[in-house]
């Protein structure tokens, strides 16, 4: 696009607050090599390299054959409400209603309609760091303030009660959580979680709390902040079964909260998305009513693939990664490697990982962090075991 056509545009505020995702340029670039046809191995997605399991795809196939292509209620069906209610009590130890339950076209859509239901101009909301990409941007474009906590890499980046209050201000209205966390991998134990839930209750804001990757820990139950006493009120939980059942394409998540909440969510779905897909709704409902020997099977491999990509990222010169507990990414730090080499920003060394190595990796800026990269282990064994050969020819060189 010319900068005559792009300055003709006049945009509106709130579209101008957001930016395009700061790891596009990455990816671009890494599209318009493979389509050349070079050899990349790929660390950057954020999805599972797994298939739907069967029994999910036959319940869509079953719906599409049973004509159930038309409208169903925004809110989603109830017998799906209801189901994703009765599963995430029986998963996680919850006790939520249809009514307190709304199905959304993925996680980040109920993160986005929670957010506008709930934040005012100028409110606050904390957003511990290292975060996911959209926390940030989904607040700004509502006209709250993101308001990034540090937390410490000596504890893996687990986010604790004192790292909130440090960073509290007035105006604070929203914490976000977001456990296992991507990109860090960083699981919130519970004793901590009833820290954080006290401290929103005294000072009167919510706790948003991202559970899409609830079922990936590696140590321990999966665990949800909701279940904890007295969460209900102060808790929005924005979950989804894009990871969980390998079904990132059929776009289904869901938000658990106050009725209010759901109600106010409802009315803005209404009138934009208006129901989710009714073939993906069915299906959700397969996933959620069905076995979940796959969720299993998916944790497994991914397990091996942690310990096996942990300790080659491990060996590389002037490179640390703290562990982590949960979902399906590594977070390392590049520092020392950085500054002995002389590479400014983890940005750089992204695009040199690519030009260079043939590797793509997602730099650690995208997330608010300065000295690190991500790397996605959803993906094979094989394609991990080549990307360590060739960080470790880099890294080393
Ligand atoms: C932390 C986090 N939350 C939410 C999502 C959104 O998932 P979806 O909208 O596919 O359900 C993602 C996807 O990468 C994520 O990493």
């Amino acid at each position: 696009m010319s900068e005559a056509v792009a300055n003709s545009v006049k945009l509106a505020q709130r579209v101008q607050r957001i930016g395009v995702s700061a790891t596009l340029a990455v990816v671009q670039e890494a599209e318009r090599l493979r389509a050349r046809g070079v050899d990349l191995v790929d660390f950057g997605p954020g999805e599972p390299d797994f298939p739907t399991p069967d029994n999910i795809k036959r319940a869509a196939i079953r719906a599409i054959e049973e004509n159930f292509t038309k409208y169903t209620p925004a809110a989603g069906t109830t017998e799906l409400r209801q189901a994703l209610a009765a599963w995430h009590g029986r998963e996680l130890g919850t006790a939520y209603s249809a009514a307190e339950c709304i199905v959304t076209v993925g996680g980040k859509h109920g993160i986005f309609n929670a957010a506008s239901a709930l934040l005012e101009r100028g409110d606050a909301v904390l957003i511990p760091a290292p975060y996911w990409v959209s926390f940030p941007e989904i607040v700004n474009y509502v006209g709250a303030r993101p308001v990034p906590v540090s937390t410490d890499e000596a504890n893996g980046f687990r986010l604790t009660a004192a790292d909130l209050e440090r960073a509290w201000v007035d105006s604070t209205r929203m914490v976000i959580l977001n456990s296992p966390n991507n990109p860090s991998g960083a699981v919130i134990e519970a004793e901590e979680a009833a820290r954080i839930l006290e401290l929103c209750r005294r000072r009167g804001a919510w706790l948003l709390t991202d559970e899409c990757y609830s079922h990936f820990v590696y140590d321990g139950k999966p665990f949800s902040l909701a279940a904890l006493p007295e969460a209900k009120p102060h808790v929005i939980v924005t979950g989804s079964l894009s990871k969980t059942f390998a079904m990132t394409g059929w776009r289904i998540g869901f938000t658990l909260a106050p009725e209010p909440v759901v109600q106010a969510m409802n009315r803005l779905q209404s009138h934009s998305t208006s129901n989710p897909t009714s073939i993906a709704q069915k299906a959700a409902l397969e996933a959620v009513t069905g076995p979940m020997d796959s969720v299993g099977q998916m944790l497994d491999e991914y397990r091996r693939r942690r310990a096996r990509i942990l300790e080659g990222v491990r060996r590389l010169p002037g490179v640390r990664c703290a562990e982590p507990r949960g979902a399906f990414y590594v977070y390392p730090n590049v520092g020392e490697w950085m500054r002995k080499s002389g590479v400014g920003s983890t940005t750089e060394l992204a695009r040199r990982l690519l030009d260079e190595a043939r590797v793509v990796v997602v730099p650690g800026e995208a997330f608010g962090t300065t000295e690190h990269i991500r790397l996605s282990y959803a993906t094979s064994m094989e394609r991990i075991e080549e990307g360590l050969r060739r960080l470790e020819q880099f890294f080393s060189a």
